[in-house]
């Protein structure tokens, strides 16, 4: 302890302290605070371990357990990033002094803080992406409601977002569940290589205390102790593949994001976003503005530029660990954040928006159903690419001379190409388009209703 009653676990071989601008930088409590409570897990069962290895006995075992717990009512009571310390080791082990005296520091053999951080990190993760996860289910059930009033609604579909052919809305809100539930399949693929227990590698090389490193997993919720001690402290790819798996989310609710301020802008007009959901603006009193949607696609650009800087952090650093590391508790911290943010907003601005019926059958023009003509008049013996000329030059033709497409039927068609007199009344009609799409994915009602059961089947 010295004597501005601040602790430092390394003072013994250095004449001063650091200087200010090497302390502010080095100091990583403002972030670390947050890994407390896996910091007393991880306490806790290395107290066992030291006391099964001889190098505690019973009582004093006991001592430091009692302590351990006064410290975490302590830490339950505030915040305590503003405490001076250097991280969160060195905070619970003062406070663990406060409550023991110089015992407290017995925690302290046989380890470093390279593993235990790696540990403390990896506890962290396992239970962020368990609270992604979460979230990621209930904007999932949101949109499976937002889908059943969608069931029957027929939408434009778009490719270039240009009006392409008519599919459902349920089939649109839908087609953003599946990138969500790879995502969660993502996570859960990354949780393997996440839960292996680095502690026991100490500062790199191995610890010298005959700790049980199975028992050690096992009691911390990992799957098996990690295989190198060097490897242990020193590799965080594991890191880099979680913030991946939650980058590639972010990117795909960008999308859902960008799809709800054009649906929802006038010009669109196929959804309305609760007012609960929407922003006004401090000039235009008319404004309805989609700011938690716009939030969200910006945040793929926010965990992209995360993911980015953390792998070139990585790149080129020595075996065994090195500072830099420190680093990546800023970017997991971060990028759950945005994550987080993103998911919550989505799940109530989609889990409240409101189709508008007329504006979609309305945006569903007949020119969108000239595939689908061009394909029955194949099925009808017309090779395909006569068809696909044949009804081109009808919809030029329509445009031309102000005509609709459906009065195109029969001899009417078949003036504009003989190869269109096929053409019945009914070809021009979108629900009949709609049921024609009844493969195992398409937007045929009966195949979007199997398609739901299986959405809801994932949950
Ligand atoms: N605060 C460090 C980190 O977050 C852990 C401490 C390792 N420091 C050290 N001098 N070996 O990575």
């Amino acid at each position: 302890m010295e004597s501005d009653d601040t602790l430092r676990l390394w003072g013994g071989r250095f004449g001063g302290g650091p200087a200010p601008e090497l302390d502010r930088i080095n100091r990583s409590l403002p972030l670390d605070w947050r890994l407390w409570p896996y910091e007393l897990a991880v306490d806790r069962a290395w107290i066992e371990e030291l006391t099964e290895a001889g190098l505690l006995d019973a009582a004093a075992r006991d001592r430091i357990l009692a302590g351990l717990d006064r410290v975490e009512r302590r830490l339950e009571s505030g915040v305590p990033a503003e405490e001076p310390d250097e991280d969160i080791h060195t905070l619970v082990e003062r406070w663990l002094a406060d409550e023991v005296g110089d015992e407290a520091s017995q925690v302290r053999i046989g380890r470093s803080r390279n593993d235990v951080v790696a540990t403390d990190t990896r506890l962290w993760t396992l239970d962020a992406c368990r609270r992604i996860d979460g979230s990621i289910r209930e904007l999932q059930s949101a949109m499976i409601s937002t889908a059943e009033a969608g069931m029957d609604m027929a939408f434009p579909a778009y490719t270039h977002l240009q009006r392409a052919q008519p599919t459902s809305a349920a089939h649109w809100m839908l087609s953003h569940f599946w990138p969500l539930d790879r995502g969660r399949g993502r996570l859960s693929d990354a949780r393997a290589r996440v839960a292996r227990l680095p502690l026991g590698a100490a500062a790199g090389t191995g610890s010298t205390v005959e700790v049980d490193p199975d028992r050690l997993a096992r009691k911390l919720g990992f799957d098996r102790p990690c295989e190198n001690s060097l490897d242990a402290v020193g590799s965080r790819d594991w890191v880099s593949e979680v913030l991946f798996a939650w980058t590639q989310l972010a990117n795909d609710l960008s999308r859902l994001a960008e799809d709800l301020v054009v649906y929802a802008s006038a010009e669109f007009g196929l959804i309305r976003l609760d007012d609960a959901y929407s922003t006004g603006s401090s000039l235009m009193p008319q404004k309805r503005n989609p700011d938690g949607a716009e939030l969200a696609r910006a945040r793929g650009a926010t965990l992209l530029g995360l993911l980015a800087g953390y792998l070139a952090s990585l790149k080129g650093l020595p075996t065994g660990y090195s500072k830099d590391l420190q680093e990546d508790k800023r970017t997991l911290f971060a990028a759950e954040e945005a994550l987080a943010e993103t998911l919550a907003v989505l799940a109530g601005t989609i889990g409240t928006l409101s189709f508008d019926a007329e504006r979609a059958a309305g945006a569903l023009t007949p020119d969108m159903l000239a595939a689908d003509v061009a394909e029955r008049l194949a099925a009808e013996g017309v090779p395909f690419r006569l068809a696909h000329e044949a009804v081109g030059r009808l919809v030029r033709h329509a445009e031309e001379t102000g005509q609709v497409l459906q009065d195109f039927t029969g001899p009417d068609a078949a003036a504009v190409d003989p190869h269109l007199s096929a053409i019945r009344p009914e070809w021009w009609d979108a629900r009949a388009a709609l049921d024609r799409r009844s493969v195992g994915c398409g937007s045929a009602p009966d195949a979007v209703r199997r398609q739901l059961e299986e959405a809801r089947s994932r949950l």
